[in-house]
């Protein structure tokens, strides 16, 4: 059946992908980062932070616009269990969207950084963390595993999208605005 209740919000498609892109963003720029000296490493890191923050600040206005808006229905021909591991997934996410950027917060705050600089165009105040560099050690690590951990979870939630939309014939891309609803 093709009815826009089929499909979210063009806020939350819009989050969607904006989010998307920016924590796929945040990946390459960490990786590359790696295994560069100091100040190079700077050159990446800093987008890397800013682009973090952003991620928390839009993830935060995510899920109220979650709250406040019709969600469509799953997809017909979902199996229960796979709607029910689709939701989880997807809470996953949230906690993750906000507990790996305010895990990078605090890890700076802690190592003593004054704050994140915004693109050039602001400072973020950093958080009031104890500063040490143990406790900042294990905010890394921390910020690491659930890290790469969201990536794993991306990779699910990638194939479960292409298996209904390719294998089972469901079209949810169009849900997420990829296409149309038929
Ligand atoms: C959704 C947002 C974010 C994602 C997905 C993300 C992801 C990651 C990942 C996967 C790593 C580990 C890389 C590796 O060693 O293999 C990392 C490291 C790091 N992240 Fe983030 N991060 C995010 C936000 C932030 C924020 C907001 C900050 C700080 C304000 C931050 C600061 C750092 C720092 C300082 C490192 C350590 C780099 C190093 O070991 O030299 N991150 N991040």
């Amino acid at each position: 059946m093709t009815h826009d209740l089929n499909r979210y919000s063009r806020g939350a498609i819009a989050f969607h992908w904006i989010i998307a892109a920016l924590v796929l963003a945040n990946y390459v720029l960490v990786n590359i980062a790696h295994d560069l000296e100091r100040s190079a490493k700077a050159v990446y890191m800093d987008p890397h932070k800013a682009i973090g923050i952003t991620i928390l600040v839009l993830t935060v206005l995510r899920i109220i616009w979650r709250l406040t808006h019709k969600r469509p229905d799953v997809a017909h021909g979902v199996k229960p269990w796979e709607a029910m591991l689709a939701k989880t997934a997807h809470s996953l996410f949230y906690i993750l969207l906000i507990a790996i950027p305010l895990t990078g917060w605090m890890m700076v705050s802690a190592y003593g950084s004054s704050g994140v600089d915004w693109f050039g165009i602001f400072e973020i105040p950093a958080l009031p963390v104890e500063e040490s560099r143990d406790v900042g050690g294990q905010l890394h690590d921390i910020h690491e595993i659930i890290g790469k951990a969201m990536f794993v979870l991306i990779i699910l939630h990638v194939l479960g999208a292409l298996k209904h939309q390719f294998f089972d014939k469901l079209p949810v891309l169009a849900k997420m605005g990829l296409g149309r609803n038929v």
